[in-house]
């Protein structure tokens, strides 16, 4: 059994009050991760220490340590006691000029450490326009997931289509979940049937307390990875509470 996970991705921001999230995550039998910028992430650890919120990190370099000016080592997260880690957002594809064979690196890097890397795929909205979508998708995954051997089941997957971040513009439940079941196909593909029937697969782009309730109930969607409505810690609040009771 996939358990759904519901992801706060803060970006460059701070959420207004945690104590709701908290809360909330206590009483609701799913995972809910917070995911903050580096400098605030031992603090948030603990803040959320002896509760069931995890907290993730939103970067991390594939080196151990060296002469990388303004990179943050995997080896200093897991000092910190993260697990989670978010590889191959798109706003480091696009702004940060990541590319797949980096994002590789960091997956294999992660995984060697035990961590459990939250690996981001999607398309732009000219890609879906022109009907690349899935093309685009299959390739960010080969590359990311190829040379993977071990940890195969720390892996998460986030289908976030550029085109709905942060933009209001969800994509409709039947459209993510034909996207999600591709990506389940392709994981199958790669690693086989089993694995692929057990990773979670999260999805990101304008997901609120309004609209996570229809997403949930797709087969093939396990949760969410949330920009805006993560840094109200009430909203954020109310999505966990809504992810709780369709677990039920
Ligand atoms: P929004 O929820 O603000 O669209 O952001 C999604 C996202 O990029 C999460 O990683």
């Amino acid at each position: 059994m996939r358990r759904i996970l519901i992801a706060g991705n803060w970006k460059m921001n701070l959420i207004d009050n945690i104590a709701p999230v908290i809360e909330s995550a206590d009483k609701n039998n799913i995972d809910v991760l917070v995911i903050p910028p580096f400098v605030y992430l031992e603090r948030i650890a603990i803040m959320t220490s002896g509760s069931k919120v995890f907290v993730g990190a939103q970067n991390m370099y594939f080196q151990e340590k060296g002469p990388f000016t303004g990179e943050t080592s995997p080896l200093f997260l897991k000092e910190l006691k993260i697990n989670h880690v978010l590889l191959g957002h798109s706003e480091r594809r696009h702004i940060f000029k990541e590319t797949d064979e980096e994002i590789s690196l960091k997956m294999q890097k992660c995984l060697s450490l035990g961590m459990t890397p939250i690996l981001c795929v999607g398309e732009t909205e000219a890609e879906r326009m022109s009907n690349r979508h899935k093309v685009i998708v299959e390739n960010q995954l080969k590359i990311a997931l190829g040379g993977i051997e071990n940890n195969l089941k720390n892996i998460i997957i986030a289908y976030e289509p550029v085109w709905a971040i942060g933009t209001g513009n969800t994509a409709t439940p039947n459209d993510a979940e034909e996207m999600h079941l591709f990506i389940r196909e392709q994981i199958s593909s790669i690693f086989g049937r089993k694995i692929s029937s057990e990773m979670v697969i999260l999805y990101g782009g304008s997901v609120n307390d309004e609209n996570i309730k229809d997403l949930l109930r797709k087969d093939n969607i396990d949760g969410a990875l949330i920009g805006g409505a993560s840094l109200k810690g009430e909203k954020f609040a109310a999505v966990i509470e809504i992810a709780g009771k369709t677990n039920i």
